[in-house]
C-alpha cells in the first residue's frame, strides 16, 4: 500500500472479521472468521466497508451453481471465499497508480466479492464517489442491480420517452431499479410481481401493476415496445405475442433448473425463436463501468432513483438472506452492514 497524502492516516488492522465460505454449498457453509486484511493492488483502493448488499450472483458463487461457472470460480474449491460484490465504504488506503481517490472519501462500486467483511478492495474502474446526501446503505444497494437495470433498459432496450415497457419480475433487486429507471427515461411502465409486492411496486412508480397470481400479461391484449424479463418464466412465443413490431425483448435470466448450464439453454432457445419475430432479442451480462456508476450516483443524488431496501442485516443474517434469494422470491434489496 502506498501512503496517500492525508493528514490523519487511519489505522488498518492486519486482520479483519469476514464472512467466509471455504467450500461450495448451502448458506450453512458460511462462517465468521478472522482473516488477513486485503491490500490494494495497482489501480485499486482499500475501503472500510460500511455496507454491502446481496444479489443472486452471491448465491451462484456460494453454491457454485450452475456447475459450468466453476470453470471460472474454481473447480474443486471456490477462489472467492468472501462474497458481497456490492460495496460502499470509506477509502482507507490507495494502491499504486491511484491519484483520483484519497483516504477518507466515500465511494461505492462493484468488487470481485469481498463486501461481507470489514475491509474490501475496489478497482477504480468499477467505483465512483458517493454523492453528498446519499447514504452508504442506498449506495450499497445500487451497483449490480442498478447497472443491470440501466444497461437493460437504456443500452439494450433503447427505451424512449413514451415507450410502453413491461417489467416481468419487478419486485426483486433488478426489478425495483428497473421500474424507477424506466420511469426516469420517460416510459409508461407495466410491472409484474406477486400479490404481497403489488403496493411496493406501485409506490415505486409503475403505471400498472399485474399480480401474476391473478392476472396474466400474455392474455390481456396489451402490447409493449420493450419487455425486460427478470423472471424468464414464459415461453418465447408468449413473449413475442406481447411485443409490438420493432419492439425489444431484453432478458437477463431464465429457469435455473439445468444443473450444469442454469438458464443458458432456455435463453439460447428463446434467441433462436426470436429470429422469426418482428422484435429484437437482447441477452447480456451486466458490466460495470465508471460512466454508468456515475449516472446511477447522479440518479441517487437527485432522487429519481431511491433504492428500495427490504431490510438491513448484520453478517449473522446473511445465511437467511441468501437462502431467500436462492428461493427466487426476494423482496427488493437486502443490505448488509458488516459492523
Ligand atoms: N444478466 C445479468 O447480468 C444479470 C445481472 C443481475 C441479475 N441477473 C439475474 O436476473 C434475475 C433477477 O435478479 P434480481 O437481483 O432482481 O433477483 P432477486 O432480487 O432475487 O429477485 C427475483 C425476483 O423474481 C421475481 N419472480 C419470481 N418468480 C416470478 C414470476 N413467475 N413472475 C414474475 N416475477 C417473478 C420475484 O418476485 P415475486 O416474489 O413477486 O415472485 C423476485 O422479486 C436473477 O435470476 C439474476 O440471477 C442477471
Amino acid at each position: 500500500m502506498t501512503s496517500p497524502t492525508h493528514e490523519t492516516q487511519p489505522t488498518i488492522d492486519a486482520t479483519m472479521r469476514a464472512l467466509v465460505a471455504r467450500r461450495y454449498g448451502a448458506p450453512d457453509v458460511l462462517a465468521v472468521e478472522t482473516v488477513p486484511t486485503p491490500s490494494p493492488g495497482e489501480g485499486q483502493v482499500l475501503v472500510h466497508v460500511e455496507a454491502s448488499s446481496l444479489n443472486a450472483l452471491d448465491w451462484h458463487f456460494l453454491t457454485g451453481t450452475p456447475l459450468f461457472m466453476r470453470m471460472m470460480s474454481g473447480v474443486r474449491r471456490p477462489k472467492r471465499i468472501v462474497h458481497g460484490a456490492d460495496i460502499a465504504g470509506t477509502v482507507v488506503a490507495v494502491g499504486a497508480g491511484v491519484d483520483q481517490y484519497s483516504v477518507g472519501q466515500r465511494v461505492f462500486g462493484l468488487g470481485d466479492g469481498g463486501g461481507l467483511a470489514a475491509y474490501a478492495v475496489l478497482g477504480v474502474k468499477h467505483m465512483v464517489p458517493i454523492p453528498d446526501g446519499v447514504s452508504f446503505q442506498d449506495a450499497a444497494a445500487t451497483p449490480l442491480a442498478g447497472i443491470t437495470a440501466l444497461q437493460a433498459l437504456r443500452t439494450h432496450g433503447t427505451v424512449q420517452p413514451g415507450d410502453h415497457v413491461l417489467v416481468n419480475g419487478a419486485a426483486g433487486g433488478v426489478g425495483t431499479f428497473a421500474v424507477q429507471i424506466a420511469k426516469a427515461l420517460g416510459a409508461q411502465v407495466t410491472a409484474v410481481c406477486s400479490t404481497g409486492k403489488v403496493d411496493m411496486v406501485r409506490r415505486l412508480g409503475a403505471d400498472a401493476v399485474l399480480d401474476y397470481t391473478k392476472d396474466d400479461f400474455v392474455v390481456g391484449g396489451a402490447r409493449f415496445d420493450v419487455m425486460l424479463d427478470n423472471a424468464g418464466n414464459r415461453t418465447p412465443a408468449e413473449c413475442i405475442s406481447v411485443l409490438r413490431p420493432g419492439a425489444r425483448y431484453v432478458v437477463v435470466t431464465g429457469p435455473k433448473k439445468n444443473r450444469w448450464l442454469g438458464p443458458v439453454p432456455h435463453i439460447l432457445w428463446t434467441g433462436i425463436k426470436f429470429r422469426r419475430a418482428d422484435a429484437s432479442f437482447h441477452q447480456f451480462t451486466a458490466a460495470t463501468n465508471v460512466e454508468d456508476l456515475a449516472l446511477l450516483a447522479e440518479m441517487l443524488a437527485n432522487r429519481s432513483v431511491v433504492p428500495e431496501i427490504d431490510r438491513v442485516i448484520g453478517l449473522d443474517g446473511v445465511a437467511a438472506g441468501l437462502t431467500e434469494i436462492g428461493a427466487g422470491h426476494t423482496r427488493s434489496k437486502i443490505v448488509v452492514t458488516p459492523g
